[in-house]
């Protein structure tokens, strides 16, 4: 019995969406970040990189995250492989569950700037941005004290 022309077609987009995953993959990228946020001197800063695939679970083979500080590299995630400057770091266990947030420790005045993450995920890609600044006024060190006794 011949299938019908239609039932073909939903067919081979069935089988190309099973195999072929990268190629209908969706990408959602946000962070729980403020668009600006202002670092105690000396404390670790976590920047947050969230992302959401389709379909799931995350398929690590095809996933590059690459975070930039003022167009530069500062971390990467790609081929499984990772690689981040000193005082920075990804949670490489947490990629596969869409976590590909970047702490900086001990963050000082050589952090601040214009952070970028981008996601690409086959040929997906997104990205988020995040202002990194140092408090510097004695009020706003003050506040850093208050909250960690
Ligand atoms: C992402 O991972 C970091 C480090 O473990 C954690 O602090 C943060 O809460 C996580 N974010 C989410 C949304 O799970």
């Amino acid at each position: 019995m011949a299938l019908k022309p239609i039932r073909l077609e939903l067919l081979v987009l069935l089988i190309l969406s099973q195999r072929l995953p990268h190629l209908t993959a969706w990408l959602w990228v946000s962070t729980e970040s403020p668009s600006e946020v202002r670092a105690c001197p000396g404390k670790d800063v976590l920047l947050s990189c969230i992302f959401t695939v389709y379909p799931r679970p995350v398929r690590l083979q095809v996933l590059d995250v690459y975070w930039r500080r003022n167009n530069k590299k500062v971390a990467r995630f790609y081929d499984f492989e990772t690689d981040w400057r000193s005082r920075v770091s990804l949670f490489p266990e947490k990629l596969k569950k869409g976590n590909a947030s970047l702490i900086i420790y001990q963050v000082d005045g050589t952090y601040k700037g214009h952070y970028v993450c981008q996601i690409r995920y086959g040929r997906q890609h997104q990205k988020i941005a995040i202002d990194l600044h140092l408090r510097t006024t004695p009020q706003e060190i003050a506040q850093c004290v208050a909250v960690d006794p």
